[in-house]
């Protein structure tokens, strides 16, 4: 879904386990996802969010994919995004079925719509 929603925005895109949180201070949006892990984000993601340089007045999109249910997910990325200074304007999931290809379109036209406001 990262991918999709790089290649749509022409946003360049980092793997949050292997890139240092500070990439983001050369950006004036954050656009960040994770898979849902127990109704939360993946650890990594939590982990990752914890570490970001805090900043005044940023502004993110939020995305997730699941299976059934994505719980506390966007609740819990808005609070620590909050904390560290941004805030979202967006959140919007996919719900990935086996063995289907997925179909980001959906989201990456939210997506769209809020870059352009
Ligand atoms: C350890 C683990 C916990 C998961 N917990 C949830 C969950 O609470 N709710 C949910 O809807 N999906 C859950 N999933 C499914 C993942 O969100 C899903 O695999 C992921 O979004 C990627 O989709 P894919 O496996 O079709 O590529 C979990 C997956 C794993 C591996």
């Amino acid at each position: 879904m990262a991918e999709a929603i790089s290649e749509a925005t022409k946003a360049p895109a980092f793997d949050m386990t292997s890139s240092n949180p500070s990439v983001v201070e050369d950006f004036d949006l954050l656009i960040v996802g994770t898979p849902v892990e127990g109704f939360n984000p993946a650890k990594e993601t939590t982990e990752f969010l914890e570490r970001l340089p805090k900043t005044e007045g940023k502004k993110a999109i939020i995305f997730c994919t699941c299976a059934l249910w994505k719980g506390r997910t966007f609740g819990t990325m808005k609070k620590k995004l909050s904390s560290k200074g941004y805030d979202t304007i967006l959140s919007t999931s996919k719900k990935m079925k086996k063995d289907t290809p997925a179909d980001f379109s959906e989201s990456i036209n939210q997506i769209q719509k809020a870059l352009e406001k």
